[in-house]
């Protein structure tokens, strides 16, 4: 098995990376987050295949899994290869489920959550993110596999949302399952306080109590020592507002406030993170800023081309070396990429030239513009912008000469037009008439308006030329990060 070395970006499916790529008992913490569309018509879940209505509620970038051939499958190997207690439980909740898209979901889980129990360490914890329609499933299969006696706690993430459905109480929670790999003494946990109670504060101020006994002899916090309190102790629910969508990166983005209470808690410093289903990478920011190494897998182009710069935006300089496995590295890879996944090479093109991707799955292409790079030029606040379009097939004249009519519908200033396949001597003409584009505040500057790019040259480091006066807003900015030495625990 190769040596890993932290920290690194997989793109893959997290179970073939783990099976290949991480050794047994090499990560000290766990955190996943896989992707499972609850706001999908409960009832609709649990619909058996064939539930037209099913298929077409579930959307949401190909968060659920049907049953299917792969599903039964993976259901197979996991009754026939797998330990008796996890063979016997997969087929009592078939029994009862049916072969639903809940029990496809939880078949997928399986033999993920059987590679994450071999390569934790012994001291290890692992928090699984879920919510309650999948939760008491999953905790099922999580006594199956790390033994009820290593479950420690159901951290209840509380936060606040838009109110929905007039016939029961507002769903305002996720759940985190949180394990460990050895009982509780040999696992790592490091102690964190909150602040106490406004109550508590008016009546012992931050003095340490201690519990005694009052005159009827029940117990009462009754002696007070003078030394200052850390606070109390964390509980299990846990309070942390929502990243708000105008702040997303990433859909279904997670806080970093709420992934740094969990790798400091269940981690120290140096200690390897793995994030398995990363998508916007927020563990690994939360890593990267408490000074652990990490390890981020995503099966999509737009995930590890958000996080790269994410990471970039967040660190700066700061940033430590990473490096990432499983992207195109030369033309053939990307042919095959190409031709395997149109829209997936073109999520992995943008990022070449640092753009966002313009398109998804569901929405279709965009007026021909496949990536947006923003940019400013001047003081008045509002960016200007490069188009950037991908072409995987084969290219002509006319392709660059709609570019040329495409930029003005997307009002913007230059175009970036990605080619996999040599362009011809009449495509370059026809992007040279297109003149250069010249900033209003910096005269004796000029950038080609259309300026074409091979993935070859990108690949050899060829970069896009436009205005780079002001940093570039092409992702919604991530906060800037400082990473922290020495933090441990102390008040959340
Ligand atoms: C709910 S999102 C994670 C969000 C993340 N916690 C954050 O804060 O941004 C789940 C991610 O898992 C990825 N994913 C789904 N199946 C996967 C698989 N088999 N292997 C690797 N990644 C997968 C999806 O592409 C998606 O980006």
């Amino acid at each position: 098995m190769p040596d890993v070395t932290p920290n690194r970006l997989y793109f893959g499916d997290n179970l073939d990376i783990l099976r290949e790529q991480i050794a047994d008992a090499s990560v000290d913490l766990i955190y996943l987050d896989p992707p499972f569309n609850s706001n999908v018509n409960y009832n609709a879940l649990f619909r058996e295949q064939g539930g037209e209505q099913s298929a077409a509620q579930i959307t949401a970038f190909e968060d659920t899994w049907h049953w299917g051939p792969e599903s039964e499958a993976a259901y197979r190997g996991v009754v026939t290869d797998g330990p008796r207690r996890w063979s016997d439980l997969l087929q009592s909740l078939r029994a009862f489920l049916g072969a639903n898209d809940m029990m496809a979901y939880l078949t997928m889980m399986a033999p993920r959550l059987a590679e994450l129990h071999r390569v934790l360490k012994p001291a290890g914890s692992i928090y699984l993110h879920c919510d309650p329609t999948a939760s008491h499933y999953l905790k099922l299969m999580m006594d199956a596999i790390f033994e009820p006696r290593n479950f420690c706690n159901e951290i209840i993430w509380h936060y606040r949302k838009w109110p929905a459905g007039r016939y029961a109480f507002q769903r305002n929670h996720d759940v985190i399952l949180f394990y460990s790999r050895s009982p509780s003494r040999e696992r790592t946990f490091n102690q964190l306080y909150m602040e106490r109670a406004a109550s508590t504060r008016q009546r012992f101020g931050n003095a340490k109590i201690v519990s005694g006994r009052d005159a009827s002899g029940r117990r009462a916090p009754s002696q007070v020592e003078t030394r200052e309190s850390q606070g109390v102790r964390q509980d299990d629910v846990w309070p942390i507002p929502r990243v708000a969508p105008a702040q997303q990166l990433f859909p279904t983005q997670k806080p970093e406030t709420l992934l740094e209470r969990i790798i400091t808690a269940s981690s120290d410093e140096g200690d390897l993170v793995l994030d398995p289903f990363c998508g916007g990478g927020t563990a690994t920011v939360a890593a990267e800023r408490l000074n652990r190494r990490w390890i981020g897998i995503d099966v999509t182009h737009l995930a590890m081309s958000l996080i790269r710069h994410r990471l970039h935006y967040s660190f700066g300089s700061d940033l430590r070396p990473y490096a990432v496995a499983g992207v195109p590295q030369d033309t053939a890879s990307a042919a095959a990429l190409a031709a395997h996944d149109r829209c997936q090479f073109e999520w992995w093109a943008v990022s070449l030239v640092d753009a966002r991707p313009n398109n998804d799955r569901r929405k279709g292409a965009d007026g021909g513009i496949d990536g947006i790079i923003n940019f400013f030029d001047d003081d008045g606040g509002k960016a200007k912008r490069v188009a950037v379009q991908v072409k995987s097939g084969s290219v002509s004249r006319g392709a660059v000469a709609q570019l040329k009519t495409d930029l003005q519908t997307a009002g913007a200033e230059i175009g970036i037009f990605i080619t996999l396949n040599p362009p011809t001597g009449p495509m370059r003409q026809e992007a040279a008439s297109a003149g250069f584009y010249t900033p209003e505040h910096f005269p004796g500057h000029q950038y080609p308006r259309l300026q074409i790019m091979t993935i070859d040259e990108l690949l050899s480091g060829k970069v896009a030329q436009y205005p780079r006066y002001a940093p570039p807003s092409t992702f919604r900015r991530a906060p800037r990060r400082t990473r922290t030495l020495g933090q441990q625990s102390g008040l959340v």
